[in-house]
Parts: C-alpha cells; structure tokens; sequence
C-alpha cells in the first residue's frame, strides 16, 4: 500500500517551508516577504547574527524531563515565541490571519493580529476561542485609532503591540519592482504569475469578502479599497511622539507591548510612560537599513531593564536554537514574522502548525544537549560568551 503523502513530510526546517512558500505563493506577494529595505543589509545579518552566538555543551544531567512552557504577558504559554504582527497575511494564503490565529491557539502560543491586516479583528475573534494579540499603529487620525482600540477590547484582546519603527515608510526595492498592490494590479505579468499558482487563486477567491477589515467600511470616507490606498499612505503619523503614546497608555487599560526599540534610552521611555514589555525590533530589517540586529543589542537592553521591563525580540528567529539564545541572553520571548509566514504560504494553517513543532522539536532537542529541563533555567551559563 502507498500511504498518501503531505509536501510537509520532507519539510525539515524553516528554510524548507520558505522553498515550498517561493513555488506556492506569487512572486509579487513571496517577495514581499521575502525582503528588506534598501540594501537589505541589516535584514540579512539579523539570521547571520545568531550563528555568532555558541551554546555550552552539558552532559552527565538527567534530561529526560523537559519542557519548553512559559509565560508572555501573564499568560502561560507551551513555549515563548509568539506570532509577530504581519501586514497582508491574508495574501499569502486565503483567510491567512484566521488560520494563523488557530494554528497559534491550538499550540498554545499568541497570535499578534496587525492593524493592516486583510482578516478584520472581528473576523479572527469569530474563528478563535482564547484572546489574541492586536497590534496598533497609532494613525493621524486619532478617533479612528481609539476605535481600534475599542474594537480590540470588544474582541476579547488583552493585550496590545503598538509599533513605534514606522512613522515614516522604509522603501522595499523589490515591492517598488513588483507594482505590489492589494488587491494586485492586473496586467500581463501578474496574470502571468496568478495563473502559475492555481490553488493560490483559489485560496483567494474562496475569502475575496476579506478586504483590509480593520479599516475598510471602519475609517471615515474609506468604503473601497482604492480609497484604502489614499489613506493608508496619509495615515502614518510621522509627528508621533511620547505624549501620544501616554495618551495610548491612559486608553489602554491592559497589558501593554511597545515594539521597535533598539536604544536603552527609548526603553527607559516606555518604562516611563508604564510599558509592561518591550520588543527590540528592527521591523524585520524592513525600515532603517543599517540599524544594529536584534540579537546584538539584545544584551544591553537586558542590562538596562534591569528586570523592571520584559524583554521580547523578534527579527531573524529561524530555529528553535535562536529562540533559546535570545532566551539565554535574557528575552522573556520572541516574536517570528517570516517563519510563520513561509509555513502559511507553503501550506495554510497546517504549514503555520509545521513551523511551530520544528521550532518546538529544536528545542527541546538543543535543551537536552545544554542540560536544561525548563525554559527558566536557561541563562547565561548555557552561553560560551567570547
Ligand atoms: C512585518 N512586520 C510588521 N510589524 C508590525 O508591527 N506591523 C505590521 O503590519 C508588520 N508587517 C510586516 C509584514 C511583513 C511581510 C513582514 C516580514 C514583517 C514586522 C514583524 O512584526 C516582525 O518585526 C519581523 O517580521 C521580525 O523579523 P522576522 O522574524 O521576519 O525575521
């Protein structure tokens, strides 16, 4: 008998599903993700910079207990990465935000939901039991943004990612080359494209009524999505500034997560203002080419924070061996964008499962080799620091 095969049976890793995401997923769209600003410098060394990072090799410990739970903004979770917020997921595969969320809330891990999102909150609160995360960029348009706000709390959200790196957009060569757009732009060459990739279509015909939910038919005067586009490019808010964000603060009356720091002085700001946790967070090497990665700034903010902010960081994670050496340096979690992204592209919410237990299984391998048993034994001393 010939057992039927999944693709996902020969996937081994992270860059296993991002091959399968390049065949499944248009070009336009793939490289989307599949991309940083300008020189793509600091996107790239951000997965680079892990591999600078040695563990020490234990042995003679009794590992053969182990487990990789934890706790993100006072919830338990079955390990502490949490699903970072990424803008169009739904182009990557049809109803990608509801799947996400599921493929997170059966793992046991948050799912971030972002603001410009083709899933609306209501849409994924429907799909989902357990509260997910709401990421907010705070828009021009102030009443609008406290509706966000408002329809997040009324989703059951309990706690909030505001991301402070855009107030101005990073330049993407690639999306410039492309003609990204959502919808697409239909000319000869994406026809070109979407016909190359059948089930994509189909994906996307099945959930065409989902359409930049958050704000579609919510923000003044956007009732389609090519008024979308005029106010989405005059909503950033390059003004923004502390005084906005404790106003942020006063509104929101849950667990509060500013992402996008790099510099010890922007986190003593948002201890100031009563940030429970940061993200250091260079978007993913997709706003200021040239900033320093995560991973390498990573230990001063640890130091700084002196246990009174929590520590998350995301940018680069590919395995479950970066999670544990942020963990190691100090970071109470991490956040993945691209990893879970590849795994939705290459296989809907199966493929975004697929990412979590690779992620899961290198970890609790790499934990046994360290010697360690629980996520809250694991420090510095699991490091061969230089
Ligand atoms: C992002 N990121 C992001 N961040 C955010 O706060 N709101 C958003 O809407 C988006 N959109 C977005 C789209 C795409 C395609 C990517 C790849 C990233 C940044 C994201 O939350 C996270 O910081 C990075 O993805 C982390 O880097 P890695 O894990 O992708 O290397």
């Amino acid at each position: 008998m010939f057992a039927i095969r999944s693709p996902l049976d020969k996937v081994c890793t992270i860059e296993d599903l991002q091959v399968l995401a390049r065949k499944r997923v248009p070009k336009m769209f793939y490289e989307y993700v599949d991309s940083g600003s300008w020189t793509e410098g600091t996107y790239q060394q951000n997965e680079q910079d892990f591999k600078k990072v040695f563990f020490r090799q234990r042995v003679g410990i009794d590992v053969s207990q182990r487990n990789t739970s934890s706790f993100m903004a006072q919830t338990k979770v079955t390990m502490p990465v949490a699903l970072a917020p990424v803008g169009l997921t739904g182009m990557q595969y049809g109803d990608g935000e509801i799947l996400a969320a599921q493929a997170a809330e059966a793992f046991g891990v948050p799912f971030t939901l972002s603001s410009l999102s083709i899933c609306s909150i209501e849409d994924v609160a429907e799909q989902t039991e357990q509260p997910f995360w709401f990421q907010l960029y705070v828009f021009k348009d102030r009443e609008f943004t406290q509706q966000l706000l408002k329809r997040a709390k009324l989703a059951g959200c309990k706690t909030l990612v505001v991301t402070l790196d855009l107030p101005v957009m990073g330049q993407r060569h690639k999306d410039v080359k492309n003609q990204l757009s959502a919808p697409p732009k239909v000319s000869i060459s994406s026809l070109i494209q979407f016909l190359n990739h059948p089930r994509w279509c189909f994906n996307m015909m099945r959930s065409s009524h989902r359409t930049f939910g958050n704000i579609v038919g919510h923000a003044r005067g956007v009732n389609s999505l090519s008024s979308l586009a005029k106010w989405t490019s005059e909503q950033l808010d390059a003004t923004l500034t502390w005084k906005d964000l404790q106003w942020v603060r006063d509104e929101w009356d849950g667990f509060l997560i500013l992402k996008g720091i790099l510099d010890v002085e922007d986190l003593y700001q948002a201890a100031s203002i009563g940030a429970q946790a940061v993200v250091i967070s260079n978007h993913g090497g997709r706003q200021l080419d040239g900033a320093p990665t995560t991973i390498s700034v990573l230990p001063e903010i640890i130091s700084a924070a002196n246990n009174q902010t929590d520590i998350y960081m995301d940018g680069g994670v590919r395995s479950g061996q970066d999670v544990l050496k942020a963990i190691a340096l100090g970071a109470k979690g991490v956040f993945i964008g691209r990893a879970f992204i590849y795994g939705l592209g290459a296989a809907g919410g199966a493929g975004v499962t697929h990412a979590l237990e690779i992620i899961h299984k290198e970890m609790l391998t790499t934990m046994a080799l360290l010697g360690e048993s629980k996520v809250s034994g694991i420090g510095l001393h699991n490091l061969r620091l230089p």
